[in-house]
């Protein structure tokens, strides 16, 4: 009962727009604002260091081009790959250093098959709906979608990818302080 009476107050507060000083309401929604951030991060996802993780198919991808991930590997039904060709065979928790030699971070492995959280051929107003579906975003509130891409080990690994390997286009810190700066916003997507 009080949460809900908080939360009609928070809503009547928002309603009524900025201005009550001896409150700490939220921020008010900011929606071209959160727009600019999203559009800002969206091509960090859509980078080869993360879309090759995120593949619309059931094989992993490879390399800047993301061809698909040599000797058939395939995404297997928890994403860590089938039987002899288990991600953890080859990937260790760390890169193994030299040229095209496996890329490697803790538990280094796919979405699974129920939830595949596809970025292959999204634009950035599908990214953004999926980000905030938790159907389709393994139940996450948008508070952990930004903890997730702050300071989730294959994320992070994505600017330290290992010999011979780019990076995405903006630093880590930017792209999280982008998705932050979204979710505080009110997360609006773009058009
Ligand atoms: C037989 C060994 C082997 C297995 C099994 C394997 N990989 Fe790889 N993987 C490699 C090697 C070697 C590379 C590096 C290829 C290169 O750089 O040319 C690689 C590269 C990758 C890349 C590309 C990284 C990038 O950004 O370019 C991804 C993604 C990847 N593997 C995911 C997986 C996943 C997920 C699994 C399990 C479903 C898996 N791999 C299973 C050997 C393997
Ligand atoms: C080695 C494979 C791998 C790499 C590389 C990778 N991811 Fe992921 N990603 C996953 C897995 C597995 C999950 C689901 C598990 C989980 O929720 O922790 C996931 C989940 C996510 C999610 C939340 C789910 C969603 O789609 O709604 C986001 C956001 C995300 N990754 C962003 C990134 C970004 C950004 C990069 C590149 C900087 C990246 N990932 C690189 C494997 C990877």
């Amino acid at each position: 009962m009080r949460v809900l009476a908080l939360g009609l107050a928070a809503l009547l507060i928002g309603a009524a727009g900025a201005g009550s000083a001896d409150k700490p309401a939220p921020l008010p929604p900011d929606e071209a604002g959160a727009r600019a951030f999203f559009l800002k991060a969206a091509p960090v996802f859509l980078s080869p260091r993360c879309l090759n993780c995120h593949p619309s198919s059931d094989r992993p991808l490879q390399g800047d081009a993301s061809r698909p991930h040599l000797m058939n590997v395939k995404r297997g039904p928890e994403g860590k790959g089938v039987t002899a060709l288990r991600c953890a065979n080859c990937h260790q928790p760390q890169n193994t250093p030299g040229l095209h030699m496996p890329p490697g971070a803790p538990n280094w492995h796919l979405p699974p098959p129920t939830m595949k959280m596809v970025f292959e051929g999204r634009t950035a107003a599908e990214l953004c709906a999926q980000f905030k579906n938790p159907e389709e975003n393994g139940g996450k509130s948008l508070d952990q979608i930004v903890e997730h891409v702050t300071s989730d080990p294959l994320v992070k690994w994505g600017w330290s990818p290992g010999d011979g390997r780019t990076l995405p286009p903006l630093s880590h810190k930017a792209f999280a302080v982008a998705m932050k700066a979204w979710a505080d916003k009110g997360a609006a997507c773009p058009e």
